[in-house]
């Protein structure tokens, strides 16, 4: 049986002290060129007991970006800021990977390079998603996401060399490996989606492989640039987020996956398992979506590397509970972590877990309810 605080060594390379995870978060406390800075390093180095850090989800490219104040691995000034948060996380003795997206048909053109329409798998629309960009007055807000253009075959094509581009610019701004976001509606999962994609091309949604073709790439272009210990993948099978479609093929398309991706020696698959968001980011909402036991025991014959739970772990028994199943590897927590920089030490020594504040969820108030959460020593000498 695992423990939670066993060390494990990650894709046989990286090595880590704990089954703790903390899940990636948008937390939008960017700079001028949606550029990290010193106050995320603050935040990402509290945080650095966790076995692994993944970052909030970070654009691959302009035109991927769906929410202002996301970061980027495309700049210069985006590689830079990155390397003060690795720099404060390693000086922390944690680990980090960087979560790269491209959120495809998620995006407003009040976002994107020259107002163009955001990039789709098609030109279906996310009929009932928001987005966080500008109004017609220049205002940020909340709006539907824009009909996008339908990508030709080898803009998808050149997204791959794309990628290549920003997994080359994470190894050099010291992340220790890379998860590529394959779910909550975006990019990938657009194109994996067998109702939504009805291309007909080589990246085309009547076939298992056509449709995973694309992330499959890319993992080869990870793979190719970090090693195979250094890539993770996120999966949310049966997420609605986005505006997804339900998927009568999700299954044929996890396990293909599952395989696939074990062939090429990916790290770990982190699977939304039970809570997914709905709603918009204003008013985020958690519904469950359970992957039972069943398809989960086959996921774990298909792939050999590490699998990675989140979605509504709150303490040290029902973590533990989850690893006891042997299904299992790691645990991650999103929500906890916004409130709690020390949680696994909280976990560990069973203290209280504070309660963050939603409305600093995503916020341009900078450290408030970001970085000013005290450690539980410090919360308990303050009482
Ligand atoms: C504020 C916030 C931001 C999030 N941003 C991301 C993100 O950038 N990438 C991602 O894959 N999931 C994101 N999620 C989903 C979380 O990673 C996680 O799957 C979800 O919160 C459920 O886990 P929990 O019950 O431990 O919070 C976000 C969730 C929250 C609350």
């Amino acid at each position: 049986m695992i423990d939670l605080f066993e060390p494990q060594l990650l894709g046989a390379t990286v090595p880590l002290k704990n089954r703790i995870a903390m899940a990636p978060m948008t937390r939008t406390r960017t700079s001028e060129g949606d550029a990290p800075n010193e106050l995320m390093a603050t935040y990402y180095g509290q945080r650095a007991s966790a076995g692994l850090i993944v970052t909030e989800a970070t654009d691959v490219a302009p035109s991927s970006k769906g929410y202002a104040l996301t970061p980027g691995i495309y700049s210069e000034a985006q590689r830079q800021g990155w390397r003060l948060v690795t720099d404060e996380v390693h000086r922390n003795g944690g680990t980090i990977f960087l979560q790269i997206w491209h959120v495809g048909r998620m995006a407003h053109p009040s976002l994107m390079p020259n107002r163009e329409a955001p990039w789709g798998v098609t030109e279906q629309r996310a009929e009932h998603s928001d987005v966080f960009a500008h109004d017609a007055d220049g205002k940020l807000t909340y709006t539907r996401a824009g009909t996008p253009r339908r990508l030709e075959t080898d803009e998808v094509s050149a997204l791959v060399g794309t990628f290549s581009q920003a997994f080359a610019n994470a190894r050099q701004a010291g992340f220790d490996g890379v998860e590529i976001h394959g779910a909550n509606g975006y990019l990938f999962d657009q194109f994996m989606n067998s109702v939504l994609n009805t291309r007909t091309d080589q990246y085309g949604g009547g076939t298992v492989e056509n449709r995973t073709r694309f992330l499959i790439e890319v993992v080869e272009a990870a793979v190719r640039e970090l090693g195979p210990g250094r890539v993770g993948v996120r999966l949310s099978p049966f997420g609605e987020y986005g505006s997804m479609p339900a998927d009568p093929l999700v299954e044929e398309t996890l396990l293909y996956l599952c395989e696939q991706l074990g062939r090429r020696g990916v790290a770990y698959i982190h699977l939304v398992y039970q809570l997914m968001p709905a709603g918009n980011m204003e008013s985020i909402e958690f519904k469950e979506r359970h992957i039972d036991h069943a398809l989960l025991a086959k996921v774990r014959a298909a792939f050999h590397g590490a699998i990675i739970w989140c979605g509504g772990f709150t303490d040290r028994e029902s973590a533990q509970a989850a690893l006891d199943t042997g299904l299992v590897d790691l645990i991650a927590f999103g929500r906890p972590y916004i409130a709690n920089p020390d949680l696994a030490e909280r976990l560990k020594h069973g203290w209280p877990l504070a309660e963050a504040d939603q409305s600093t969820y995503y916020t341009r108030r900078g450290h408030i309810g970001y970085t000013d959460y005290p450690v539980y020593s410090v919360a308990r000498e303050a009482r």
